[in-house]
């Protein structure tokens, strides 16, 4: 990695070597999955590229077993389209049969980001919450809470922080050092109780011993080798081993991660029309070539052109469609210029609709 680039659970900064990644933490690259599956643009594309243990998922669906699909997220800033990836698999997982269980990481996002547990509320719901029920999340079949309120019910509070109180004693000082690096006694409660949100969806106030599927970014596998370890470790518990998925990150407009940090790197999904055109138009990375008889001559580059990117892992739907544009735009047959205003259009057709969802969506939010 480059010098100024950062990747851990916390801080994503600069390229992602992915290749580097998936040897380094073991996991396994995705196979070709059972045709369920490949319905899904982002499993078909290949945009959820590797796994842990996903066969015994694969078997759960196939057997019409009960599973748990549990991720969380970390409220910060405006909703865009890299954080889509996480809502599209809750909603496609529910379509399967999951029971989804959403975890607002506000105790983590108060320990690493000393954001005030009021303020991650207050985004999560109006940002994170309100999007996912826009795009589709029933949530009458979704258990989403915040880590600092598990539940109004006693039992089902206390066996979430019995649990990760006692996954404490199940791991050293020296283990966290070798996962984490550096580490904190904010980030050191944060991923034990991240390691609860993953693990108690098994415990018997909660759905009892079902397979558990976990899809996050990589930059999460830190904290999934830490439960996964753990868990093997409580032989009072019995838990079944966690599964886990892992997607690229949208590239950010310039190129890099797409993060709610940085306005000129990511589409949000309250972005107006003319927001779009002109972030698309001014910053959207283009594999073009400098000139216009130089770019007919020699072709562009589809596979670093982040407007192309932006169809590919969300926008063109139809797998022909998004094939021909590669080649046009590879041949040279297609302009930048061209490309841009198809990936403008899409994003805007799309956000047009979103919009009318979202603000019919509205009045569920009094429910969380
Ligand atoms: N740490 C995650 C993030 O930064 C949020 C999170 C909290 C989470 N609990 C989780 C993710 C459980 C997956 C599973 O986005």
């Amino acid at each position: 990695m480059k010098k100024d680039s950062v990747f851990n659970p916390w801080e994503v900064k600069g390229d992602v070597d992915y290749g580097k990644l998936v040897k380094e933490f073991g996991i396994s690259l995705m196979e070709d999955l059972p045709n369920v599956f490949s319905k899904n643009l982002l499993f078909r594309r290949k945009i959820i590229f590797a796994h842990r243990d996903i066969q015994r998922i694969i078997l759960a669906i196939k057997n019409k077993k009960p599973f748990v699909m549990m991720t969380g997220l970390m409220p910060s800033g405006k909703f865009h389209i890299g954080h889509m990836m996480v809502a599209q698999q809750m909603i496609f997982y529910q379509s399967l049969g999951a029971k989804i269980y959403i975890a607002v990481a506000d105790v983590e996002a108060y320990n690493t980001r000393g954001l005030s547990l009021d303020g991650s509320r207050k985004i999560a719901l109006n940002e994170y919450i309100l999007n996912y029920l826009a795009l589709g999340l029933d949530p009458k079949k979704a258990d989403i809470y915040f880590q600092s309120s598990r539940s109004k019910e006693a039992q089902k509070s206390n066996a979430y922080y019995r649990l990760q109180n006692l996954l404490a004693k199940h791991i050293t000082f020296a283990e966290f050092k070798a996962i984490y690096g550096e580490i904190t006694p904010g980030k050191m409660v944060s991923a034990l109780l991240q390691a609860s949100d993953m693990l108690h969806p098994q415990l018997p106030e909660f759905d009892g011993a079902v397979p558990v599927i976990v899809p996050v970014g990589i930059d999460q596998d830190p904290h999934l080798r830490l439960a996964r370890d753990i868990s093997q470790r409580i032989k009072s518990k019995n838990f079944i081993q966690l599964s886990s998925t892992y997607n690229l990150f949208a590239p950010g407009l310039s190129g890099g991660k797409m993060s709610s940090s940085d306005v000129n790197s990511y589409i949000a999904l309250t972005d107006s029309k003319e927001e779009v055109e002109r972030k698309i138009k001014k910053y959207a990375f283009s594999g073009g070539k400098d000139t216009l008889e130089e770019h007919r001559k020699k072709g562009g580059n589809p596979d670093i052109d982040v407007s192309f990117q932006y169809l590919k892992f969300f926008f063109e739907q139809d797998d022909k469609k998004l094939e021909k544009i590669y080649n046009d735009y590879k041949s040279g047959k297609m302009l930048t210029s061209e490309l841009k205003r198809i990936t403008i259009d899409k994003i805007n057709s799309f956000l047009k609709e979103h919009q009318r969802k979202r603000e019919q969506m509205r009045k569920y939010l009094d429910e969380f």
